[in-house]
């Protein structure tokens, strides 16, 4: 037995929270959890969107059965393939040998692939719709949101959009399932993570996939984690068309490699100014004590980013260097930005940083900020310089 959730009559949600897992993806922090949802649609005919993530199967399998109370399984549609959506597809075709899979011609090459599942496999067209009787679905192609076989399921009776990753976040649910039980400033924050974590790379896509839904009435907002939008849909969508077209807001950020302190002097005395020039949102972050988790979130948000590193064996400190290529796999836009660093004997770390801005071509407000060992005069000067160009730039 269990206690159902229900977005509407005959909607059900049938959600997982996972508190085990420390890296979602093997990579990325979720000291808050995930959750990964999935929802029974009990027409004439019945179907489940998403199979969620293998290790919730068996619960996910028994809700199922309760709920269905006899009835057959007809479809499980597939938004997603990536395995914390679609981790039990295996399972789910096991205990519904009937059940008919619904996806794209890319969703059945994954499927394929992960699972040696091609039968019983219905393929369909963009804006193609699937009656289950009481219920219409219909299926919105939405490439790269964030895999290439990602699609939105639309159900035109309640208008309920099924949106997979897009408009999800880290973090379970604690009680609250909808956006109206909720403070919703702990999901905005983990929300906006997920996005630069999982989904920033495709921003154009997210834009194009939003834009193709402007014409469509939505009551709620399904997505496969995080809460489920029912009261503020015009506020997630705002949000997240916002992210999506690289809409920062006023502040700076502030990443440095240092080993022995003199970088991150730097970084410091370029904080103090911003500040002393009326910046209020300033994140400082050490590269190698902060997870790049929650320095690419901030990057994401704020218009500014100074970059320093201290030299390491003639090249750049090995976590900035982490984050430099994350910030260019990504394509991540035009930042306000400079750039700064100490050394002992060479200048390679600020060098291999303006090599950084030079293929994003990204231009720096002024020179470099550099040092041998601790800040001297003229490094000062020049992070006082950094600082003040910043903040002139911030208030343009
Ligand atoms: Fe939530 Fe693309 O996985």
């Amino acid at each position: 037995m269990y206690h159902p959730v229900s977005l509407s009559e005959n909607i059900f949600w049938l959600g997982a929270n996972d508190r085990k897992t420390t890296l979602f993806e093997n990579l990325w922090p979720i000291e808050n959890g995930v959750a990964y949802h999935s929802y029974l649609i009990l027409g004439e005919k019945t179907a489940l969107v998403d199979a969620i993530e293998l290790s919730k199967a068996p619960d996910l399998i028994r809700k199922i059965k309760t709920l269905l109370q006899g009835k057959p399984l007809n479809y499980l549609i597939i938004n997603h393939m990536e395995p914390d959506h679609g981790g039990a597809i295996e399972e789910i075709v096991k205990h519904f040998p009937d059940v008919k899979l619904i996806g794209n011609r890319m969703t059945f090459s994954l499927v394929k692939s992960f699972f040696d599942i091609s039968e019983n496999c219905q393929l369909i067209q963009n804006e193609e719709t699937l009656d289950l009787g009481k219920f219409q679905l219909k299926f919105y192609l939405t490439p790269w949101v964030h895999w290439p076989e990602t699609m939105m399921t639309y159900e035109t009776h309640t208008k309920t959009l099924f949106s997979s990753d897009s408009f999800g976040s880290y973090g379970t649910l604690d009680g609250g399932i909808f956006d109206d039980e909720v403070n919703f400033d702990f999901y905005e924050n983990e929300m906006l993570r997920y996005y630069a974590n999982i989904v920033a790379k495709y921003s154009n896509y997210v834009k194009n996939a939003i834009d193709s839904l402007q014409n469509v009435k939505i009551a709620t907002i399904a997505p496969a984690h995080g809460i489920i939008w029912r009261e503020n849909i015009e506020k997630v969508v705002k949000l997240y068309y916002k992210w999506a077209t690289n809409q920062t807001e006023n502040g700076a950020v502030i990443v440095f490699g240092s080993m022995y302190g003199n970088t991150e002097k730097m970084a410091d005395i370029i904080g103090r100014r911003l500040s002393e020039n009326g910046i209020k949102n300033i994140r400082i972050y050490d590269s190698s004590k902060t997870h790049l988790s929650y320095i690419l979130r901030d990057i994401w948000k704020y218009k500014a980013l100074i970059l320093g590193s201290c030299a390491y064996n003639g090249g750049l400190f090995p976590a900035m260097l982490q984050l430099m290529e994350t910030l260019e796999h990504n394509e991540t836009p035009q930042r306000i930005t400079a750039t700064f660093g100490s050394s002992g004997w060479n200048k390679a770390g600020v060098k291999v940083l303006n090599e950084f801005l030079t293929r994003m071509k990204w231009n720096a407000v002024t020179e470099s900020a550099e040092t041998k060992g601790s800040p001297d005069k003229n490094a000062i000067e020049k992070c006082l310089t950094i600082a003040d160009k910043i903040a002139e730039e911030l208030k343009k």
